[in-house]
């Protein structure tokens, strides 16, 4: 089972998926925390490519090139070998954060950032928790220090007010995986729900399997 989180920096969306990893932990689960972009060694060295240097460093296109081909590694050796042994996977941002922030920029971007997910990388996750907030809110929390991480710091509210836009445009698009969630309740409720959203894809997919082992 592949679970992934997105949404606004500032969401509050990292502090969630560690809390959700320890929940599910506690439940009797044994997920692999994993985030983008990096997650693997190989993404991880393009990572320190994408998030420092210069803003001008990449060109759009490069930038989505270097997404994918990190997402591709990462992919190739932690996500499809942990599904394929039967572990549940759950990704700090995937490819939503590539429709929305790269494609934000144009119309065919965001067609070339579909078209190469198909392609090059063509895993859907199971459920993808979109965490929604005030960009507002969430760009004073995300412009608090960042190491040395800071080639997309400095987008300002309006860039975020689009990203917010944009990935509420995926959600309605895709509903049968994705689920809307209110980043600004109390850590405690936002976990609670997240937690319950899992939980119930976990628990229709265990369904799903003792169905096929009867008939079976
Ligand atoms: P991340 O480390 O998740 O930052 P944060 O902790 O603020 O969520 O991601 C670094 C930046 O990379 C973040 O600003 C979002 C951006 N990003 C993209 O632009 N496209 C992508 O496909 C991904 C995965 C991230």
């Amino acid at each position: 089972m592949f679970i992934t989180i997105d949404g606004l920096d500032g969401s509050g969306k990292s502090s969630l998926v560690s809390a959700l990893c320890r929940a599910l932990r506690v439940a009797g689960y044994d997920p692999i925390q994993t985030r983008e972009p990096g997650g693997s060694a190989g993404a991880e060295v393009i990572r320190n490519l994408l998030v420092t240097g210069e803003p001008d460093r990449w060109s759009p296109e490069v930038e989505l090139l270097l997404f994918n081909a990190a997402r591709r590694d990462h992919v190739e050796r932690l996500i499809k070998p942990a599904l394929a042994a039967g572990q549940l996977v759950i990704c700090d941002r995937y490819v939503d954060s590539t429709r929305a922030y790269q494609g934000l920029k144009n119309d065919s971007l965001l067609q070339l950032a579909n078209q190469l997910h198909d392609s090059a990388i063509g895993l859907d996750p199971d459920l993808t928790l979109i965490l929604d907030v005030d960009p507002s809110v969430a760009h004073a929390r995300s412009t608090e220090s960042k190491g040395n991480e800071l080639r997309f710091e400095g987008r300002g509210l309006a860039f975020q007010e689009g990203l917010r836009e944009a990935f509420l445009q995926i959600a309605k698009e895709q509903p049968h995986r994705c689920r809307v969630v209110d980043a600004s309740q109390e850590r405690e409720d936002l976990l609670t729900e997240a937690f319950g959203l899992v939980r119930g894809v976990l628990e229709s997919h265990q369904d799903d399997c003792h169905a096929v082992l009867s008939e079976g």
